[in-house]
């Protein structure tokens, strides 16, 4: 694990963090090989890579092996993700992803990078407007994009 404030963390750091990552995927099914490297708002990084399973709906996107070796060690905050696979295309997260970075702040910038380590940036925000949320977090606040304005009914439908 590398342990580096968050101003030193160069993006390009972390692109060639995932990048290596990339080097581990577990993925024979697909032959499609996928790094994540994701910052905590304190500066460590985590890595993860894509691992397939036999039975297909098993497997587990970069992204959230990255997350999820965070979280269970104790990290709670983000500020930033990068995503790299083997395409010339950028490499987009998946919707189920984007709801479980979504869960960690919507401010989370997400580095999304081609082959060449060329990328687009946008937050989880962006990438899932109104993601959905439960009251009563760790901290009991729900962390949010902006609601818009409801339609309003004349006709109540329930109640
Ligand atoms: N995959 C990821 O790991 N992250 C993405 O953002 C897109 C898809 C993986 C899942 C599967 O192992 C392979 O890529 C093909 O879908």
């Amino acid at each position: 694990m590398i342990d580096l404030p968050v101003m030193q963390f160069p993006v390009e750091k972390l692109i060639n963090t995932a990048r290596a990552s990339r080097e581990r995927a577990y993925a024979p099914y697909s032959g499609f090989r996928v790094g994540a490297a994701i910052l905590t708002s304190e500066g460590r990084v985590y890595t993860g890579c894509n691992i397939e399973n036999a039975s297909y709906g098993l497997t587990v996107c970069a992204e959230r092996v990255a997350l999820f070796k965070a979280v269970s060690n104790g990290e709670r905050q983000f500020a930033a993700l990068a995503v790299i696979s083997d395409s010339e295309d950028y490499c987009t997260p998946c919707g189920a992803c984007r709801q479980v970075l979504a869960e960690f702040g919507s401010e989370v910038k997400v580095y999304m990078c081609n082959h060449h380590g060329e990328y687009i940036v946008k937050t989880l925000a962006e990438l899932l407007p109104l993601s959905f949320k439960l009251k009563g977090g760790e901290d009991g606040k729900i962390e949010d994009s902006p609601r818009p304005n409801p339609v309003r009914v004349v006709e109540p439908v329930d109640r």
